[in-house]
């Protein structure tokens, strides 16, 4: 009796932190980005039965994406559904109003048992092409202190499709940045602070591109795009279309690969197979939240082990928090910027095997459609922390 009061205690503590994830996501996330899933995510933290979808799946899974992104999949095979009406990317026109959280509820009832199958064995996957921005001012910045050609290793790489950054048109506040490739891709992106003009440079040659993530995705495998696909929020039509275009581009090429392998444990071996003598550049964008302090640790450590060996650049687009609790020696991390989480900082660790320079570059929305450049090396980004 004492087991079933605990559990029933712990499944209501549960319920609450869920239901503070699911505000949170809306206040940090759905605010100018998607009325669809703002509302939606007010909506399930209202709801003890919406909530309770993600109660009975793996703690790791209990994340707003991934519900939302299991109803989209289930959505784009039935765009005739009441509340496909309110998702353009499925033909929908509908305004929200207050009839979209009666007809999410209704859509989660009667996919109940779908739902509950995609949530207990899917895992977050996106690959936000946006974020090619940030490896691009990375690689400038390794350019300045290591001229010449790098490898491109992509850890938590997902599908791989920033390893093809240089094959991307950029445009900052609306203006094409050189060299155009005419590329299907558009990877556009606002420039705050400071003027978009001259701040990205001709990305030097790519020796290699390589990805390594714990669940990479197999672009020639239909559901898995169709997965990727449903992480696209519901107003985002050119997102979509990107990240098709970036798609077919990785299926057309194949220049880039991404194996499987753990950041904590892999990457210092796998970085010893790469051939060459060159730097590497080591990205990484929206991983750290998936590691535990002790294992974002690691993965520096093996990023050092690496060093040893021959030059690694580590580029990062991460929450400052995160950051923070890492061996980085960056003294604004220290501040008031670590509690800045709705936020990524840009930056570049240059590491050899006598020493290492570690420096933030700049702060994004963590999607990218937004990035401010450090003005200059000493800034301790009190001017742009609280926009
Ligand atoms: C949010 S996605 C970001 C993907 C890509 N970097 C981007 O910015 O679009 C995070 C990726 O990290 C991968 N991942 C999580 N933990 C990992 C680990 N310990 N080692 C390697 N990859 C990991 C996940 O499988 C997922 O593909």
């Amino acid at each position: 009796m004492a087991e079933a009061r605990d559990e029933r205690l712990g499944r209501a503590a549960e319920a609450e932190r869920l239901r503070l994830l699911f505000r949170f996501f809306s206040a940090a996330h759905g605010a100018g980005r998607s009325p669809v899933y703002k509302t939606l995510s007010e909506g399930v933290a209202g709801d003890d039965n919406l909530l309770a979808l993600l109660l009975d799946v793996p703690d790791q899974q209990r994340r707003p994406s991934l519900l939302f992104a299991a109803v989209n999949l289930l959505l784009a095979s039935r765009r005739d559904s009441d509340l496909a009406a309110y998702y353009p990317i499925h033909g929908g026109h509908r305004a929200v109003d207050d009839q979209l959280v009666p007809a999410f509820s209704a859509f989660c009832g009667q996919h109940h048992d779908d739902l509950a199958r995609l949530l207990s064995q899917r895992s977050t996957q996106t690959n936000e092409i946006r974020r090619c921005v940030a490896l691009r001012i990375g690689i400038d910045h390794v350019q300045r202190h290591w001229p010449g050609p790098v490898a491109l290793v992509e850890v938590g790489a997902s599908a791989g499709l920033n390893l093809l950054f240089d094959r991307y048109d950029y445009r900052l506040d609306g203006e094409a940045s050189c060299p155009a490739h005419a590329s299907s891709v558009v990877v556009s992106c606002e420039v705050r602070c400071s003027s978009g003009t001259g701040i990205l440079r001709t990305p030097p040659t790519i020796t290699r591109r390589l990805g390594i993530d714990r669940h990479p995705i197999d672009l020639s495998d239909p559901d898995a795009r169709a997965w990727l696909e449903a992480f696209i929020w519901p107003e985002q039509i050119e997102e979509l279309a990107t990240l098709r275009g970036a798609i077919d581009l990785a299926s057309a090429t194949a220049a880039a690969s991404v194996v499987t392998g753990d950041a904590m444990t892999d990457t210092a071996r796998i970085l010893s197979e790469l051939p060459g003598s060159e730097p590497v550049v080591v990205f990484t964008a929206s991983l750290l939240s998936y590691l535990t302090g002790q294992a974002r640790n690691a993965f520096i450590a093996q990023l050092q082990e690496a060093a040893r060996r021959r030059p690694v650049a580590w580029v990062f687009a991460e929450a400052p928090g995160l950051l923070a609790t890492t061996t980085l020696d960056v003294p604004a991390l220290r501040g008031p910027l670590a509690q800045h989480n709705s936020r990524y900082l840009v930056g570049a660790s240059l590491r050899d095997a006598d020493q290492h320079h570690d420096q933030l570059l700049g702060l994004a929305d963590p999607y990218l459609r937004w990035f401010a450049p450090v003005p200059d090396s000493s800034d301790d980004f009190q001017s742009i922390q609280t926009d």
